[in-house]
């Protein structure tokens, strides 16, 4: 079975690598050639445990390809994955300008039948139109069909996540279809799913809002915590033991980013306003996230006279440890505040700064300065005022003592509630957290 996949992002290139590992013949098509050059070296334009190495395993297998040239990889491919991008429009709607090229593309090259496979989160219905689209545009006389299999990986872990997903999800319209991706599924041996394609849409977006929904619920929580005297850690734990709440997503801290629960909850919002129907539960998560995003440095505007001036520690960029993402992270909004309030701030994270950098560039920004140092202690050395945003190792694993060490002031305002109070206050850190 040929397999082509569009798009070389998180969701397309680890399917590729991943149905390569699996011993399918996979060619991935991307539109830049730098990029494409890159993956034929094996070398992986993402940073993602694991990815590396199964690309440079099965290039040498000669099982995956790369190309600019979709004419090649979509003419006689049996399926075709379309795992490219469908960014957020400024009115929280799906952009689905990528899918439409790709479909166009698909359309005026296959020259036999083949399945198409949208991988990518859609809209509900969109399929629906992705189909009708290719069959009118269609060069060839050939029979084309699309199904819908959501991706479930989370960055970080994606080839994991890949490998064993807890399920594989596959919305079909027909029988041909189902048996044809029940067959290209078997080698991973997971349990299949499969349902209508519109049903297989929405349980995409409707596994992420309720993931989303958990957190903003834990973050409401933690925020009332604060208020009585409770400790939200206490309180997840003891939630956890419930099987019918699970021990997973209970982590109180400086709320959802990444590129996935932000733009879904909002799409969810838009598609639900577009039906006429206003979705409640989701509208109510997406406002508790964009308030707890910034709510450490409210909390830290309440203890300071100003910032201007002070060594400002940030320990931490990406929207979380594993990856050097940084789409929709907690930490951008915080530093957009923090520079613009007169702080130089001191930034240490393991992958993000690269990234980061293309954000706020080294030097004079705004009131403030920008600076990136390669380690925790720079980071902290005569430091006035740290903030942790990510969940790092590296981050995770500093000694209280530590901070009161290196840094001009101990004071820390942790956004993932890291450190135990106690020890905190026995290191003689001044520590503020989430909910505790
Ligand atoms: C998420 C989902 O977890 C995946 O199942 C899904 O396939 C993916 O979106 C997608 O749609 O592509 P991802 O965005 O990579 O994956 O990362 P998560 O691990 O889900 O974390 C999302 C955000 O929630 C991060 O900012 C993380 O720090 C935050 N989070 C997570 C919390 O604040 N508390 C938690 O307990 C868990």
């Amino acid at each position: 079975m040929k397999i082509a996949v569009a798009g070389t992002g998180y969701v397309g290139l680890v399917a590729g690598v991943c149905f390569a590992e699996k011993g399918y013949h996979v060619t991935c098509v991307d539109i830049e050639e730098k990029k494409v050059e890159m993956m034929r070296q094996g070398i992986s334009p993402i940073y993602e445990e694991g990815l590396e190495e199964l690309m440079q395993k099965n290039n040498a297998l000669g099982r995956l390809h790369y190309t600019t040239d979709y004419v090649k990889a979509y003419r006689d491919a049996d399926v075709i994955f379309i795992g490219v991008g469908t960014p957020e429009m400024p009115d929280g709607s799906a952009n689905l300008s990528y899918i439409a090229e790709v479909s166009r593309q698909i359309a005026e090259t296959v020259e036999k039948d083949c399945l198409v496979v949208v991988k990518s989160t859609v809209p509900v219905g969109t399929n629906d139109k992705v189909e009708q689209f290719i069959r009118d545009f269609l060069v060839h006389d050939v029979k084309v069909e699309v199904a819908s299999n959501p991706e479930f990986l989370a960055q970080g872990t994606a080839v994991y996540d890949t490998l064993h997903a807890a399920r594989i999800i596959i919305g079909t319209e027909s029988k041909e279809a189902e048996a044809l991706l029940q067959k290209l599924y078997a080698p991973f041996e997971l349990p299949i799913v499969s349902v209508k394609r519109r049903s297989a849409e929405m349980i995409k977006y409707a596994c992420n809002d309720f993931l989303a929904l958990k957190i903003s619920y834990m973050n409401d929580i933690a925020n009332l915590c604060e208020l009585v005297g409770a400790d939200i850690t206490d309180v997840a734990k003891g939630m956890s033991y419930d099987e019918r709440i699970g021990a997973r997503f209970l982590n109180a801290g400086i709320g959802f980013g990444g590129s996935c629960f932000p733009k879904d909850t909002k799409a969810l919002k838009f598609l639900a306003k577009e039906h006429g129907y206003s979705l409640k539960t989701v509208e109510a998560c997406v406002e508790v996230n964009s308030a707890q995003k910034t709510r450490l440095f409210e909390k830290a505007k309440e203890r300071m006279i100003s910032f201007a001036g002070l060594k400002t520690a940030v320990l931490g960029l990406t929207f979380k440890s594993g990856t050097d993402d940084l789409r929709e992270a907690p930490s951008i909004d915080n530093l957009k505040l923090l520079l613009a309030a007169g702080a130089d701030v001191y930034a240490y994270d393991p992958k993000g700064t690269e990234r980061a950098k293309q954000l706020f560039p080294v030097g004079k920004i705004e009131k403030g300065s920008m600076h990136y140092v390669d380690s925790v202690e720079e980071a902290l050395e005569g430091a006035h005022i740290c903030f942790v945003f990510t969940e790092w190792q590296e981050i995770k694993g500093i000694a209280p003592e530590k901070f009161k060490e290196y840094m001009h002031t101990p004071l820390v305002y942790d956004g993932r509630n890291l450190y135990a109070p106690v020890q905190m206050k026995d290191a003689d850190v001044e520590y503020y957290s989430i909910g505790r």
